[in-house]
């Protein structure tokens, strides 16, 4: 046994005391309505799912759908395919930079866990699915994270309403010709936002954590994603999963792992378990403040470092 309770339990006291670090992001209005105390933390090993802390509170899923909707882009294309629209390149600036994009090779996205580059993938989606894209998202999701997930009207309006950045974002793609320019921006603007409003716990999220690090088959044996594309997913969130501080999170934690402003952020290892945390409020990055700390504390303690 790994994850023993006694060691859950004392990460998740280390983890509060830092709940009164960081700051929930209220760049959408709805997200700043959380309960920013909120702190947990959920594992799956042998078979069962073992959780400490609020494990059963809903958050919005945010960034972390980054990997879900990139697992669906592999579905239908190549990585070399995909790399015309989107990269795989570590950022070097804030998850939703202007300048970033700006400055990039043919302002190509530097990767798709970046705002710019899931709005591309979002994109090339909608090109396939048409109207059926977010049905299509969705139901994925479900498969890598649980039955019963669904998304929040009020924070997909919420981010609808605050969108200004992600809107200069698919302008300036679409003027570069990376989105072409008879897309239906309204449509693949609303897809996304619903995709970052899908609500989870950290249950679900452990269960999505499983998957990625169980070779793309969920608790069932069931095959949700390819071991390729699982290999390719793990690859991405090491080198692009945290943003621009994934060279930190890579040297403390020592894992794959992808966040979201929400507060979760999912985690993946070599081995046949399961692994998240939740805590809204974020450090200056956009990472769970409380969850960088209790991942950095476990994978001390259990030595859990793949690197
Ligand atoms: O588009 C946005 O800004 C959010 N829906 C998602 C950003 C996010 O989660 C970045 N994460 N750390």
């Amino acid at each position: 046994m790994i994850y023993s309770e006694e060691v859950l339990q004392k990460t998740l006291n280390l983890g509060k005391k830092y709940l009164h670090e960081g700051a929930v992001a209220d760049y959408i209005p709805e997200l700043a309505k959380v309960d920013a105390n909120k702190i947990a933390i959920s594992v799956i090993e042998n078979d069962e799912l073992h959780s400490v802390g609020d494990s059963k509170v809903k958050f919005s899923i945010q960034s972390v759908v980054k990997v879900i909707l990139y697992s669906i882009a592999m579905d239908n294309y190549s990585v070399d395919e995909l790399k015309k629209y989107v990269g795989v390149k570590p950022s070097a600036k804030a998850f939703n930079s202007v300048i970033e994009l700006e400055l990039s090779d043919k302002s190509i996205p530097v990767n798709p866990f970046i705002n710019a580059g899931a709005i591309v993938i979002v994109a090339i989606l909608y090109n396939i699915y048409k109207g059926e894209t977010f049905d299509i998202i969705l139901k994925k999701a479900r498969a890598f994270l649980g039955d019963d997930v669904d998304y929040s009207r009020e924070i997909a309006e919420s981010e609808k309403e605050s969108s200004f950045t992600n809107r200069t974002l698919i302008y300036l793609m679409l003027s570069r010709g990376i989105i072409p320019n008879d897309i239906q921006v309204e449509e693949v603007l609303d897809t996304y936002f619903k995709a970052c409003s899908i609500l989870v716990n950290t249950e679900n999220l452990a269960h999505m954590s499983y998957v990625l690090s169980n070779n793309g088959k969920n608790l069932k044996g069931e095959e949700i994603i390819t071991e390729r594309e699982s290999r390719i997913l793990r690859s991405l969130m090491a080198t692009c999963g945290t943003y621009d501080y994934s060279g930190d999170f890579a040297i403390r934690v020592g894992l794959p792992a992808k966040s979201g402003v929400g507060g979760g952020i999912v985690t993946a290892s070599n081995k046949n378990t399961g692994l998240a945390v939740y805590s809204p409020r974020l450090d200056s990055h956009g990472n769970s403040y409380c969850g960088v700390r209790m991942l950095e504390f476990l994978s001390k303690e259990l030595n859990l470092y793949i690197y």
